[in-house]
């Protein structure tokens, strides 16, 4: 079924334009309009406030999302691991939302946040790439990935997929609410798709830079600002779960508050840069990290030069950069993992959906 590629992983990576252009297909109406079921867009517009709920790469999703869900529909929206949320609710709104974000539809932590949510009588929803999965089944309302399913441990259409779905639900309800888009999201997601396309064809470069830098490395660091630092969680957890290598995201500006001490001659230091307001600043980190020795690699959307900036991301709308410059992440995971010689799909001691909590 992976056909001529050697990994599920990197055949998933691949699908990915093809998941989102699929996306803005299944939820436009004959308008070419985003539509949702007005039970669900109902209950959202009664609310006051979103709490996203979800664990690993999903729970990063949930990062990336954040700022789409408060920008384009105007929901103040909150982001909660799975496994701490059903042991210590916070403090919520009069009127609460609940979305579950889960490939799987099966992991017992977000499960068991949800039978909470249930107990207290909130509404969900239930994003999924698991028609009829757990999940699917116990929350008020559900909204599909439509990615095909995914095979390797290590998840990459489903968190670009989550995006695309909280962006075309956030734009659903920014219309209903008559708020102004100022863009349009479908042609954003088109853009992004063509984004990812031709970062997908630098692989080889990509691969590259991996062999002379992550080979023999132990540890690696990726930094940036607002929605650069939340795609290096997830491409800190890419990196970690597939290479073995310890891998932590930092926000650049926290790097001066104690994380510097870690640079030594030679650390990687990989710094995302999309949108031009936080550009600046994480070059003058870049530089702190590179005057005590990191090798540094910078992905950009706003590049000053090949020279400075390996990699290049088409410029997008800001709150759908992720999308685009979190593959360029996946592929540094992948190669790396290849490259260390070591089963990409089945990561040890993990599982592709974890039914403990
Ligand atoms: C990482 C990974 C896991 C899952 C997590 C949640 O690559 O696959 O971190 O994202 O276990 O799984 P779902 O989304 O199925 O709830």
């Amino acid at each position: 079924e992976k056909g001529a590629y050697p990994f599920y992983m990197i055949k998933e990576i691949d699908e990915q334009p093809a998941v989102l252009r699929r996306l803005v297909q299944e939820y436009q109406n004959d308008q070419h309009e985003f539509e949702i079921d007005s039970d669900l867009t109902d209950d959202l517009l009664n609310s006051e406030r979103v709490y996203v709920i979800a664990a690993g790469t999903s729970y990063n999703a949930g990062w990336a999302s954040k700022a789409i869900m408060e920008k384009v529909a105007k929901i103040p929206t909150e982001v909660h691991l799975a496994s701490e949320f059903a042991y210590d609710i916070p403090l919520l709104s009069e009127k609460p939302f609940f979305i579950f974000l889960t490939q799987s539809g099966e992991t017992a932590d977000s499960r068991q946040a949800l039978v909470k949510v249930n107990e207290l009588g909130h509404p969900s929803l239930t994003i999924t790439n698991v028609k009829g999965s757990t999940l699917s089944r116990e929350a008020s309302h559900t909204l599909l990935l439509h990615a095909g399913p995914e095979i390797a441990v290590a998840s990459t259409k489903a968190y670009t997929a989550q995006i695309t779905v909280m962006a075309i639900l956030a734009d659903a309800l920014r219309a209903l609410k008559s708020e102004e888009a100022g863009f349009d999201m479908a042609k954003e997601i088109g853009l992004a798709a063509s984004a990812m396309e031709s970062i997908l064809s630098e692989r080889d470069d990509i691969k590259t830079w991996v062999d002379s830098n992550l080979m023999e490395t132990r540890n690696a660091f990726y930094i940036g600002r607002t929605a650069d630092y939340y795609v290096a969680m997830e491409a800190a957890l890419k990196l970690k779960e597939i290479s073995y290598i310890q891998t932590e995201a930092f926000a650049s500006g926290e790097l001066k508050h104690g994380t510097i001490a870690l640079i030594e001659e030679g650390t990687p230091v990989i710094a995302l840069i999309s949108g031009e307001l936080t550009s600046a600043h994480t070059r003058g980190n870049i530089e702190e990290v590179k005057a005590r020795g990191a090798n540094t690699m910078v992905i950009s959307t706003h590049a000053l030069s090949r020279e400075d900036d390996q990699f290049i991301v088409s410029n997008l709308n800001e709150l759908l950069a992720p999308l685009a410059m979190v593959v360029v992440t996946q592929m540094i995971a992948y190669y790396t993992a290849l490259g260390r010689g070591l089963d990409v799909d089945k990561p040890r001691n993990l599982a592709k959906s974890v039914t403990v909590e």
